[in-house]
Formats: C-alpha cells, structure tokens, sequence
C-alpha cells in the first residue's frame, strides 16, 4: 500500500478504493454480466423473443452505465476528501489466512453466485412475461380489452401479439418499445386516444411479420367462401350466397400463379397515397410491373391535383391495406347475427327476429357503458315481443330470453363502449360491403390518361357459384353468375357501391 503513494497516477488509481466506486463497479460488473448472459440466451433460444431486447438493450445498459458513473463519482469525493487532508478512506482489510476472513468471502461469493443465478433467472422469466399474450391482453385490461376480446376468436388466436406487433430482431423492438413506453404512460395518466388510433403507424412492415408465417410465393388456388344471410322479414328468410374467390398467389417458379395475390404483390408493384388518416379516400394509384412499366391511375372522382403528390405519403401497398383486420374483427351486427341465427344459437321461428335484434343493437351503439347497452338491449326485444306478439312471450318465452343473452354476448364481442371500439371505428378492408375496402381503387372510376380503368368487373376477384334462398330463388353455375340482391333494390346495385347502403 505504501509503495503506491509514491506516485500521482498510481495516487489517482488509489481513489477507486472507496465505498462509492466500489458499489459502482459491482452493480456495473453484475449489469453487464447479466447483458452477456441474456445475449446468450437470446442467441440460444429457437423462437424470437421480442421483449427481451428491451431488458438487454435499454433496461440493463442504464443500469450499467449507472454504476460506471458512480465510479468517477466516488474518485472525485476520495480525492477531495484528501485535498482536504481527511486522509485516505479506510476500508476492511481482508486476510484470507484468518479463518473468520475466510469463512466470510466463502459465504460472500456463495451468497453472490447464487444471487446472479437467480437475478438471471428471474430476468430471464420476467422477459419471459412480457412476451406473453397475458401481459400484452390482459395488464392494461381496459385498454387492450378489445384488441384481446377479438383477438381470441380470430384465426391467429394462437399467434403471439408480440408476432405481429414486434417481431424479431433488435432495431423495431427499440421502436415500438419507446412507442410502448409512451403507451404505458398514457395509460397510467389516462391519456391515451379512445378508440386508439389505426393504422398503427410504427407497426413492422408486414414483409417482417406476416411473411414469416404466409408468404405471397405460396399458392393459395380459389377459396370457397360461403356466406349464409338471415333477411329482415317476417320469416327471417335464410338466403345464401357462395362465391369462389380467387385468391391466388404463386410464382412461374413454383407452379401456378393466378387470382388476386399473384396480381397483387408478386406481379405488380402498387403504390397508392390517400387523402385520410385511415387510408379510406385514395385518390391516386402507381402500378409497376414487373417488366418496369409504370401506369398512373387518377380517380375523377375526386379531381386529385398532382401537386398535392408532394406532401403527401406515397405508400406501397402491402398485406396490411388488405388484411388490415386479421386479428381484431368488429363484426356488423347483422353479419354477427347472421351466424347465431345459422348455428342456431338464436332460433330463426321467432318472428322477425333478425330484424328486431338489429334494431335493439343499433339502438344501443351509442351506449356509454355495456350495462347501458344491455338494458336497451334488453327491453328493446322483449317490448317488440310483448306488443306485437303477446302470445308467443308466454309460449316461447325460453327461446326470446336465450335470443337476448345471446345479442348480448355478441354486443360485448363486437362493440366495446368504453373503448368506442366497433365496427365503424375499424372498418375491414378485405370485401367491400361495409366498408369501400377493394372498391377504393376498383370503383370504377380511377382511370389512366388513356382512359384505362383498374378492373372493376364482379368476375374479376370472385364468383358467385350458388345464391337465393332455395325457394323462389335459387340459381347454381360453376361458371359465375349475375348477382342477385335479396331484397327488391331495382338495378341500384350495379351502379351504387354495396358499402353506401351497407355501410356507415
Ligand atoms: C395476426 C397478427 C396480429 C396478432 C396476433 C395481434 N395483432 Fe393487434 N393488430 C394487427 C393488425 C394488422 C392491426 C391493425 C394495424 C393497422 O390498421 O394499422 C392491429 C391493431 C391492433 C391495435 C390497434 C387498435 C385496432 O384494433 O386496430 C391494438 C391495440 C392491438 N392490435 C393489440 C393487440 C393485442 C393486445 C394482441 C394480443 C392479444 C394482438 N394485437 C395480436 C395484427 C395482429
Ligand atoms: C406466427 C405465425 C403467423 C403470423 C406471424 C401471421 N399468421 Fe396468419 N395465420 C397463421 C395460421 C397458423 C393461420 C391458420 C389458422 C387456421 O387455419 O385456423 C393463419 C391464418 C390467416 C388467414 C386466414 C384467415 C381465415 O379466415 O381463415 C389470413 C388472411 C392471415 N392469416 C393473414 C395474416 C396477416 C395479414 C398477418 C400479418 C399481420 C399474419 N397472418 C400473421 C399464422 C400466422
Ligand atoms: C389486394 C388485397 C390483398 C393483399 C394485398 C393481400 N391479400 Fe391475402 N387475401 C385477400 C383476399 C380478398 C383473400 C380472401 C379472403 C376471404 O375470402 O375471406 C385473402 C386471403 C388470404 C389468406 C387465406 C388463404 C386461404 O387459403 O384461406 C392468407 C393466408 C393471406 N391472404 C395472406 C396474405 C399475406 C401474407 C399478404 C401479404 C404478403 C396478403 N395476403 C396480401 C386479399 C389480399
Ligand atoms: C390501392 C389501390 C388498390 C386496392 C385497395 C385494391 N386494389 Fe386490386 N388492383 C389495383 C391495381 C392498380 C391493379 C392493376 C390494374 C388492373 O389489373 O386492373 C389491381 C389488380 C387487381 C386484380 C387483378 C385483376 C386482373 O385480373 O387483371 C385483382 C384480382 C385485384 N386487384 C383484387 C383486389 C381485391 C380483392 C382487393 C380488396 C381486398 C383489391 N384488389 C384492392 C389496385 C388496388
Ligand atoms: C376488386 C375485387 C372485387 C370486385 C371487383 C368485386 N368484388 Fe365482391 N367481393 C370481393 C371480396 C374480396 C369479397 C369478400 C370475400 C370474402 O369475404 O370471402 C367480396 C364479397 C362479395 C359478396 C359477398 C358479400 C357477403 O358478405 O355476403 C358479394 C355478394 C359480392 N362480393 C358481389 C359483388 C358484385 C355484385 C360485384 C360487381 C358489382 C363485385 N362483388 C365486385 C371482391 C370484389
Ligand atoms: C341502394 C341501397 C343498397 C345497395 C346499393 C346494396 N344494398 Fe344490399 N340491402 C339493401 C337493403 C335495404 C337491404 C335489406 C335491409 C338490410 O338487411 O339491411 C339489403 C340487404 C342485403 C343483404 C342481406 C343482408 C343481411 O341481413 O344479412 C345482402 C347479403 C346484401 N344486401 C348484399 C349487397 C351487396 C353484395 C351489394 C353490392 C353488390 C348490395 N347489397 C348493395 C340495400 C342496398
């Protein structure tokens, strides 16, 4: 010890020997242990695990850098103290040849080991539970209640949210955590955006995300898609429609290539902007081909000046402008119905059934809260019930209570009060009956130049093989038909999009 006073820089060395730098160096050397160790895993593990970065990359590293400045931090106090001629710190001297010294360090490094052991571990599960579709559903219940409501009856209850909305990799977790952070923020304080905002602008390019599962090379074929309508009369008339839509997909080098996929992403580059937050008015569309001809398609609609162009998001179209609900699915209340009716969860004798649930549902779209709801719910049906037909409360009394606990439940599904999340809040943009979803490009009236307009025929993405109610009406050919609407609406169909009498 005393040879080290002998010179300044081994006297400057010499104030790391007190409290302050000592802790700082332990929590510093403990943190970055523990960053190798979670690297390691991360590296390790078969599946990607998002959330961990955040912990390796952002938690730890703070507290890493924390203890290396409390190292200069406590050398600065050492020196001064000795400027000030208080002398050197004293700190316990260890000999390891007294046994009671010995004893100590054995049990200190014991204690040690078995702490890094288990903060590693406990780090690791913590990570763990962050990854978790608990932790992303159901701790910020209120909040995520419809995402997660929805999520579980969707195709992809199975995928992790973290599989979509994150992803592998360290760059985009850093992205969508400092957005998380601000999120968890927002709901401590209660600030966050009822119903919260879409599209979700730092979600991962789906290129990243759902073409780790589906990729567009894959061919898909034709895909029967078989919708069973219940009408508003009397009788709730069941009537079907069965259309063959061609998804397609594939590449020349795989097989087949066809349908909407392989015109969609593979063979063609399309580029849109839209005038609206939710990308519902698009005005402009940029088609590239594979060979590199280029075709620019304007609606007349909307008298879109290019000049606009400069300060608007050119977007590349990708899964997400189709698919942009593939997971959380407002459904309309009169297609929601239409499958209780069809399972028979509610029973299609009661008269106008359909029509007096819609009418309830609708009544309570504006509800504060879902006990409101369910009240006007409620008494909306039995009302109807008990003045038009007094008879059939008594007969069938049964069959009109389970019909209300079963509108209830598909309210608390589908509409979310407190969230004002529903259907009209997310509108789907796969179809376009209630919502312009593929008619805001294929409407008819987004032409080149030329004159040349995007494809808007029925055939072009399906056909109907089967429709009618299979007793005044009922046609079948394999080769498409004209479609027929169920209800008398003259030729209105033809030239007025589906979604402006079904929609908002
Ligand atoms: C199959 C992929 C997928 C899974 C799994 C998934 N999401 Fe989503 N999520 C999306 C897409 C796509 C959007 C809409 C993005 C857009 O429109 O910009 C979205 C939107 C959201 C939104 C914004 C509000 C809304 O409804 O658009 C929230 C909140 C959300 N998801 C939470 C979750 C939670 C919580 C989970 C897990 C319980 C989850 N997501 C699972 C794909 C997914
Ligand atoms: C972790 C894997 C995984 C990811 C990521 C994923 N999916 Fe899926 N997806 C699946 C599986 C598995 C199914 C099949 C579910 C079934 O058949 O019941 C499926 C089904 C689908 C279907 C068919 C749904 C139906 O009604 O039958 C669509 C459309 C779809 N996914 C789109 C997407 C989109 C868009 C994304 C990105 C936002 C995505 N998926 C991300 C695994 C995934
Ligand atoms: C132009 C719009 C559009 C784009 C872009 C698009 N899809 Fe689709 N996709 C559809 C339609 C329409 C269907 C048929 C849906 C139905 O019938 O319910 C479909 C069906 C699917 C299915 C179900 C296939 C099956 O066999 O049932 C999957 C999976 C899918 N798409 C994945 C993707 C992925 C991944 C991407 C991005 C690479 C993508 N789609 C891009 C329109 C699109
Ligand atoms: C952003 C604009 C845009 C949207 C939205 C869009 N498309 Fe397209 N689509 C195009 C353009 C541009 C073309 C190429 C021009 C053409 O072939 O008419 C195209 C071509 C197609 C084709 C090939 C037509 C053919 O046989 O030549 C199909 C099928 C198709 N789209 C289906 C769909 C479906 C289904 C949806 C909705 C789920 C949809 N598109 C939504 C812009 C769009
Ligand atoms: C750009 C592609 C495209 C064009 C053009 C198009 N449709 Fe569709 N249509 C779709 C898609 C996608 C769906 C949704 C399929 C699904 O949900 O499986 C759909 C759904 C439907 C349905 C079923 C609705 C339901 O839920 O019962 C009918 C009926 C229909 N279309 C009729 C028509 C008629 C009539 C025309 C011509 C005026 C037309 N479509 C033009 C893409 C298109
Ligand atoms: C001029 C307005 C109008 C247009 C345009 C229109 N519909 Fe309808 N549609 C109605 C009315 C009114 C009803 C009966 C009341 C109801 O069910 O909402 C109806 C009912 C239906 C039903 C039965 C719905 C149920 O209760 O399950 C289907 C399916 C349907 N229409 C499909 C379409 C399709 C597909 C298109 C576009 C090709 C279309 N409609 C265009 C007005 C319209």
């Amino acid at each position: 010890m005393a040879a080290r006073t002998k010179n300044d820089d081994k006297k400057l060395f010499d104030t790391f020997y007190n409290t302050i730098s000592l802790i700082g160096a332990f929590i510093a050397i403990l943190t970055f242990a523990l960053i190798l160790f979670l690297m390691f895993m991360e590296w390790l593990s078969p599946r990607s695990v998002p959330y961990l970065g955040v912990l390796t990359y952002i938690v730890l590293p703070v507290f890493l850098i924390m203890g290396l400045v409390l190292i200069p931090i406590g050398m600065w106090r050492e020196h001064r103290r000795r400027v000030r001629g208080l002398g050197k710190q004293v700190l316990p001297k260890l000999d390891l040849n007294d046994p009671k010294h010995r004893r100590s360090t054995v049990v200190f490094l014991g204690a040690t080991a078995i702490f890094l052991f288990f903060t590693g571990l406990g780090t690791y599960r913590a990570y763990e539970f962050t990854d978790s579709v608990t932790f992303c559903g159901q701790i910020c219940h209120k909040v995520m209640e419809p995402e997660y409501t929805t999520y579980q009856i969707s195709p992809h209850a199975r995928v992790k949210c973290v599989e979509c909305h994150v992803g592998p990799g360290a760059t985009w977790f850093v992205r969508s955590k400092l957005s998380g952070a601000y999120q968890v923020y927002a709901t401590i304080f209660n600030t966050y955006d009822r119903p919260i905002p879409t599209p979700i602008r730092n979600l991962r390019p789906a290129q990243e995300t759902c073409e780790q599962c589906h990729w567009p090379a894959k061919f898909y074929g034709n895909r029967q898609s078989l919708k069973i309508h219940y009408l508003n009369d009397e009788q709730n008339t069941r009537w079907k429609i069965n259309l063959l839509v061609k998804i397609g997909g594939g590449t020349p080098e795989s097989g087949y290539t066809s349908g909407i996929h392989w015109h969609m992403n593979i063979a063609h580059k399309i580029e849109y902007v839209a005038l609206d937050e939710k990308r519902q008015i698009i005005p402009w569309v940029r088609m590239t081909d594979r060979d590199g001809n280029v075709k620019i398609f304007k609606s007349i609609e909307n008298g879109f000046d290019d000049v606009a162009l400069d300060t608007l998001e050119i977007r590349r179209m990708d899964c997400i402008d189709c698919h942009n609900r593939p997971s959380h699915q407002f459904k309309k209340p009169q297609i929601a119905l239409n499958i209780l009716l069809e399972t028979g969860k509610i029973d299609p004798s009661l008269p106008y059934i359909k029509a007096t649930a819609m009418e309830a549902v609708d009544a309570a779209a504006e509800a504060e809260s879902l006990e409101e709801a369910f009240q006007i719910i409620e008494s909306g049906i039995r009302e109807f019930y008990a003045e038009d037909y007094p008879e059939l409360l008594e007969q069938k009394g049964e069959l009109i209570e389970q019909a209300i606990q079963e509108v209830k439940e598909m309210y608390r599904r589908n509409f979310f009060p407190e969230m004002r999340a529903n259907w009209k809040a997310y509108p789907e943009n796969i179809g376009h009956l209630t919502a312009p979803g593929c008619y805001r490009c294929h409407d008819g009236l987004h032409q080149t130049e030329e004159g040349e307009i995007i494809r808007n025929d029925c055939n072009a993405c399906h056909l109907i093989i089967e429709q009618g109610d299979g007793k005044t009406v009922y046609q079948a050919d394999l080769r498409g038909l004209e479609f027929k609407h169920p209800v008398d609406i003259e030729e209105a169909w033809k030239d007025t999009g589906c979604y402006e009498c079904h929609g908002e």
